[in-house]
This record gives C-alpha cells, sequence and structure tokens, in this order.
C-alpha cells in the first residue's frame, strides 16, 4: 500500500494505490474518543471524525460523539459485535472514509488491535485517546505518578488464572494497579478475590479508588483503602486503581509520591 496526501479547501483528501494499483479514497481511523465528554477528546480525534462519511461504533458510544455526527452514514452494533464491526469498517474503508470509535484510547481493550490484526490492504491511521486510567486518575488525584499497570478483570478472552497471575505478580513488584472491566454480574467474585491477592502483599490503609463514568455524565468517585474496601460500588462502567506501597491519601485525594525529597 502506498499512496499521496493533498490538502484540498482545509480537507484531507488521501488517494492510496492498492495491491492492484487501483486509486483508492478511503481510509480507516481508529479513534480513541477518551472518557466520553466532547471537552476531553483530541483535536485530532475531532477533526477525523468530521472528516469522515462513516461512524462505525459500538451504540452506546455513539452518544458521546453525536453532536460531531450529524448527517453521517452510521453503523452500529450491540457489546460483542466486535469482529463483524471491524469486518464492515474495514469493507468500508475500501472507498470511504470512516472512523470507527472506541472510548478511552482505541489501543488499550480497544479496536485497534483487531482492526491491524484483519486489515489486508486498507489505509489505517489509529488516533490515541485519553484512557479511563488517566481519566479516573485526575479527579482521584494523583495515584498513577509511579511505575503502574493495567489489568483488565474481563475472563472474554483471557483464562481466569492467568488474569490471578498477572494481579499476583503486579502487586508482589508493588506497581499501582488499574483494573479495567472490573466486576459484571457474570463473574461477580473476581474483583474482590483479586483484591484478597493484592492484600497479601499491600498494607491496610492502602488507598483504593474507584470512578464510574470519569469524566462523564454519571461520574462517581468512591476512595476506599484495602481495608474498607465495598466491591458493591463497581460496576462494568467503572474503573479501580489501587496504590502502591507509598501511596496515601492527603486532603481527600489520592497521591502516590514520585519519589522527591520535600
Ligand atoms: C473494554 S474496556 C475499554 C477501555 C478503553 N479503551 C480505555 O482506554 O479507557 C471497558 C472498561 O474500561 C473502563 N472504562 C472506560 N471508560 C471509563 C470511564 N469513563 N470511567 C470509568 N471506567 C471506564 C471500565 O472499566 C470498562 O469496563
Amino acid at each position: 500500500m502506498y499512496g499521496i496526501f493533498l490538502r484540498i479547501c482545509e480537507k484531507d483528501l488521501f488517494l492510496f494505490f492498492n495491491w492492484k494499483g487501483w486509486i483508492s479514497m478511503g481510509k480507516l481511523n481508529v479513534v480513541g474518543i477518551g472518557p466520553g465528554g466532547l471537552e476531553h477528546m483530541t483535536l485530532r480525534a475531532k477533526q477525523v471524525i468530521e472528516e469522515s462519511d462513516v461512524i462505525v461504533g459500538y451504540t452506546k458510544y455513539m452518544a458521546f460523539v453525536k453532536p460531531l455526527i450529524q448527517g453521517k452514514e452510521l453503523v452500529s452494533t450491540g457489546m460483542r459485535g466486535e469482529k463483524e464491526r471491524c469486518a464492515k469498517a474495514l469493507e468500508l474503508a475500501k472507498d470511504k472514509v470512516v472512523s470507527i470509535i472506541s472510548t478511552g484510547d482505541a489501543g488499550i481493550y480497544g479496536m485497534a488491535g483487531l482492526i491491524l490484526e484483519m486489515k489486508k490492504d486498507e489505509n489505517i491511521e489509529i488516533i490515541p485517546g485519553v484512557t479511563a486510567s488517566s481519566s479516573a486518575a485526575s479527579v482521584l488525584g494523583s495515584p498513577l505518578m509511579h511505575d503502574n499497570c493495567n489489568i483488565s478483570l474481563s475472563d472474554l478472552m483471557t483464562p481466569y488464572d492467568l488474569i490471578k497471575k498477572r494481579v499476583e505478580c503486579a502487586a508482589e513488584a508493588d506497581f499501582i494497579i488499574s483494573l479495567y472491566n472490573p466486576r459484571s454480574n457474570g463473574r461477580p467474585y473476581y474483583l474482590k478475590e483479586c483484591i484478597d491477592i493484592v492484600k497479601k502483599y499491600r498494607k491496610s490503609n492502602t488507598p483504593i479508588g474507584v470512578v464510574k463514568n470519569a469524566l462523564r455524565e454519571g461520574q462517581e468517585i468512591n476512595l476506599f483503602t484495602l481495608d474498607t474496601f465495598l466491591d458493591e460500588v463497581v460496576d462494568m462502567f467503572s474503573i479501580v486503581v489501587i496504590g502502591n506501597s507509598q501511596s496515601f491519601i492527603k486532603d481527600g485525594k489520592f497521591v502516590t509520591p514520585r519519589g522527591y525529597n520535600i
């Protein structure tokens, strides 16, 4: 795949030559739209969505970008339709400018990986977004100031034993841990079991922040310690941030020190 890029009348125009040597004006933007509020979307994300002919996404997420997609062709699918959604986006991108949207960052439990695995000769641009752990961190205080990791508790594509092993290794290595997909009706005990694993390595006053709908409508913030943690407040729209051995709560904010001498 090779191509040329033109800018005409303030609009990006891409001319690509596919493997047969034919000209194609199609393009697929894989867009991380951030946590939900338009003010937290990157300028590039907003620009490519506005320039797209077609928007592809999970029905619920289309609502987050509603003001930007009026009059465009919309292809929305339900929650488990990831492969169909990506196949459709790739097919449409052969001759149209298409954006497939993910919340947060498209490369963190989003659509970027699947698109690159399934692509043939389509022209792809991946546009980063503010991921849920960063959004949650900003409203909790500064919990991610030192080495940190993301672990998804979803076992749809990862065996639960491996998830628990990752939690154990991250806890032992003193990482701050952000738990994505922390609790659903189908696996109500995983979160509690993972918190029990962390308890083996952290003191009882280690902060835990739970943020539901970070930086979008319906935001809720709960601050606990390992000892006071209540998993009932957590659902699939929440992220759980567990501090490291140095984290503390100051004036209602979750702080992890970087290590400066003050
Ligand atoms: C499939 S993952 C998608 C992650 C997304 N690509 C990102 O980078 O934020 C879905 C999980 O992300 C977390 N999440 C996404 N947006 C969130 C938000 N605004 N507030 C809290 N958690 C969020 C939740 O844990 C949710 O179950």
